[in-house]
C-alpha cells in the first residue's frame, strides 16, 4: 500500500476509504423476542420504525470483538498488512470504559503496538465526524494508514421499562482504511471522499443521552437510575432529524457542485424507516436510490452507515463510478453528510 496507484489522485485533503469490513453479533433479537422483554408488539414496532430484527451482544462479547473481526475483514479485503496501520480511530457512543478508549482496546486485541489510538463520540453521526477527523489527520501526515472503526453496543444501555426507546437499537461494528492516496493493492472497492460537512446544535443536547458518565455519580451496591440508560425524546428527535438530514444533504451536494439527480445512491443513518423515507422524498430521490436496511439491524448508531454500505455493495447497489451520498444525525445534537465517489 506504500506506493500510490495514481499520484495525480492526491491532493492536500484527499481521503480514500477501502476495505469495508463489518460484523454484527450472532444473536438475533426479533420483535417477537422484544415482546418478552418489554410491553410492545411486532405490529407497533414495524409500523412506527420499519425494524423487525436487531443483533445483540451476548455474554462477554464486546463491541471491540466485533470491531476486531470487521478490521480483520478489512485487512483481508485490501491485502494491507496489520503493521502498516498508524492510527486506530473508533467512533462510538458506547465505549467499553470511560478510559481507556475502545480504540486502545481494539488495537490491543488486534496485536497493534505503538499506533495512535483514540475514540470519537459524535453518537450516530460518528462515522461522518470520523471521516472529517481522518481527513485532517491525513493532511498532517499523508503517509498515515488509519483504521477507521465504528463499534457500538447499545444493547448494554437499554432500559426495558422505556418501551418507545428500547425497541429501536442494535449492536454492530464497521471498519475501513483511510489513506491519502488510493491503495496499490488491486481488486478491492474503494471510495474517494468528496465534500463533507458536519454540524451540531447543542441547544438540543438533551434530546438523546447515553448515561454512565460522571454526570450521575453511582454508589457501589446501589441500583442505577434511569439516566444510566439511553433516554430520548422521540418525537423531537424525529422532527430535528428530518430537517437536519435534508438541509445538510443539500449543502454538501451544492458544495460538491452536484444536483440531486447526480446521486446514484443515498445511504442515510438507519434509525427509522419513516425518517429515511421522509428525507428521501423531500430531497426528491426515487425510492430505488434510497438504501435502507434498518429492518434487519435496528439503529446501530455510528455503525449504521458502514453496515448499510457493506450491504449495498453485496447487493450490487454500489458499483465503481457511482456517487454515494451519506448523511447522519444523532445525540449532541449532531449531524453531517458527505459525498463518496466510488
Ligand atoms: C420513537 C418513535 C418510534 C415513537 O413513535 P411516536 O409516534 O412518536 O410514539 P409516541 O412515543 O408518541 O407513543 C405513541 C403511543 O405508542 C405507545 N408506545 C410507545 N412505544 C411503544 C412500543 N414499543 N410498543 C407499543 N406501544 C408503544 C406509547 O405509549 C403511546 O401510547 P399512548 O398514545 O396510549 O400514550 C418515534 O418518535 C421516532 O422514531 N423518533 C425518532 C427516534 C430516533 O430516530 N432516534 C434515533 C436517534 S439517532
Amino acid at each position: 500500500m506504500d506506493a500510490p496507484a495514481d499520484s495525480s489522485a492526491f491532493s492536500s485533503h484527499s481521503l480514500y476509504l477501502s476495505g469495508f469490513g463489518t460484523c454484527v453479533p450472532e444473536k438475533v433479537v426479533t420483535n417477537f423476542d422484544m415482546e418478552q422483554l418489554t410491553n410492545t408488539n411486532d405490529e407497533w414496532i414495524v409500523t412506527r420504525t420499519g425494524i423487525r430484527n436487531r443483533h445483540f451482544l451476548s455474554g462477554d462479547e464486546q463491541p471491540s470483538d466485533l470491531a476486531v473481526k470487521a478490521a480483520q475483514q478489512t485487512l483481508a479485503n485490501t491485502g494491507v498488512a496489520l503493521e502498516r496501520i498508524t492510527h486506530v480511530v473508533v467512533a462510538t457512543c458506547t465505549p467499553e470504559y470511560l478510559s481507556p478508549s475502545t480504540a486502545c482496546v481494539v488495537a490491543q486485541k488486534l496485536g497493534l503496538r505503538h499506533c495512535i489510538a483514540f475514540d470519537i463520540n459524535a453518537a450516530c453521526t460518528g462515522f461522518i465526524y470520523a471521516l472529517n477527523v481522518c481527513q485532517g489527520l491525513l493532511c498532517a501526515d499523508p503517509q498515515a494508514c488509519i483504521l477507521l472503526v465504528t463499534a457500538e453496543g447499545l444493547s448494554r444501555r437499554l432500559n426495558w421499562q422505556d418501551r418507545s426507546t428500547c425497541v429501536l437499537f442494535g449492536d454492530g461494528a464497521g471498519a475501513s482504511l483511510a489513506t491519502a492516496r488510493p491503495l496499490d493493492t488491486p481488486g478491492h472497492l474503494s471510495a474517494r471522499l468528496g465534500s463533507i460537512r458536519c454540524s451540531s446544535d447543542t441547544d438540543c443536547w438533551d434530546l438523546i443521552c447515553v448515561g454512565g458518565g460522571t454526570h450521575d455519580p453511582y454508589t457501589l451496591g446501589e441500583p442505577v437510575n434511569e439516566h444510566f440508560f439511553v433516554t430520548m425524546q422521540g418525537r423531537e428527535v424525529f422532527k430535528h432529524a428530518v430537517r437536519a438530514l435534508v438541509s445538510i444533504s443539500r449543502e454538501v451536494l451544492e458544495q460538491e457542485g452536484l444536483g440531486i439527480e447526480d446521486v446514484d445512491l443515498f445511504i442515510p443513518h438507519q434509525a427509522n424507516l419513516r425518517i429515511i423515507e421522509a428525507v428521501g422524498s423531500r430531497l426528491g430521490l426515487a425510492d430505488d436510490k434510497v438504501f435502507a436496511n434498518v429492518g434487519s439491524y435496528g439503529n446501530t448508531s455510528a455503525s449504521s452507515i458502514p453496515l448499510a454500505m457493506a450491504e449495498a455493495f453485496s447487493q450490487g447497489r454500489i458499483k465503481p463510478g457511482m456517487k454515494v451520498l451519506v448523511a447522519s444525525f444523532g445525540s449532541g445534537f449532531t449531524w453531517g453528510a458527505a459525498v463518496l465517489q466510488f
